[in-house]
């Protein structure tokens, strides 16, 4: 039975078919809706906000795991939660008190998710891992789907993977950026947990037979 998870980048989808897309995800191997959500401050670049969340959870049928590239995201926590978010992730450079923006998340019935950039030792989360629900590792800069993925990556997933050992926790590894079939089973084996794909995943012709490969691969 597979274990490893796959979430596509909805950032990568046709936004003029997007319903027929979350279609094609709510219909494959997929397990979650990965939502990349961007203000143009905290990241160079502005993708979507509620208006599409909610377009986008009237019809995906799988768990909502909502990427949050956004200052303060403490403003918006209760709001992410009544549009339907099951995972809500922050990053760790946008919260000046990470501990309480993770019970807050929490206290609205969420599991909560700390981002770190490419540049953010894991060491970092050492006393707070056993609160948070799941670590994503972004393995490129955030801001845009098609970057290149960054090698040092493999390195840091093995890394947390021993401070979450090490801690008796059971916080799962995801890493967004660049995911490919080149580099998914290297990922996995390193100890992640949850492969974000978007580019890999919308640009291919069978996109359903693309997630299952991808999958197959992961859990290989
Ligand atoms: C980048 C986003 C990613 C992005 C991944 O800032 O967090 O989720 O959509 O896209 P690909 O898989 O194309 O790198
Ligand atoms: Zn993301």
């Amino acid at each position: 039975m597979s274990s490893k998870l796959i979430a596509p980048s909805v950032l990568a989808a046709d936004f003029g078919n997007l319903q027929r897309d979350l279609e094609m995800i709510n219909k494959s191997e997929a397990d979650w809706f990965h939502i990349d959500i961007m203000d143009g401050v905290f990241v160079p670049n502005i993708s979507y906000g509620m208006p599409i969340l909610k377009a986008i959870t009237k019809h995906a049928k799988k768990t909502i795991d909502v990427h949050l590239m956004i200052v303060d995201p403490d403003r918006y926590i209760k709001e992410f939660a009544e549009l339907g978010s099951d995972i809500l992730t922050v990053h760790y450079e946008a919260c000046t008190h990470l501990h309480r923006t993770i019970q807050a998340i929490k206290a609205e019935g969420m599991k909560a998710g700390v981002a770190l950039n490419p540049h953010t030792n894991v060491d970092l989360l050492k006393d707070t891992i056993k609160d948070i629900d799941l670590v994503l590792i972004m393995s490129v800069n955030p801001g845009f789907g098609g970057q290149s993925f960054i090698e040092n990556t493999y390195n840091k997933v093995k890394q947390l993977k021993t401070i979450i050992e090490n801690a008796g926790a059971k916080t799962l590894i995801e890493v967004d950026g660049g995911v490919t079939d080149k580099n998914a089973a290297k990922l996995t084996k390193a100890g992640a947990d949850v492969l974000v794909a978007g580019s890999y995943v919308f640009k291919a012709s069978n996109q359903i037979e693309t997630i299952k490969g991808l999958k197959e691969i992961a859990n290989s």
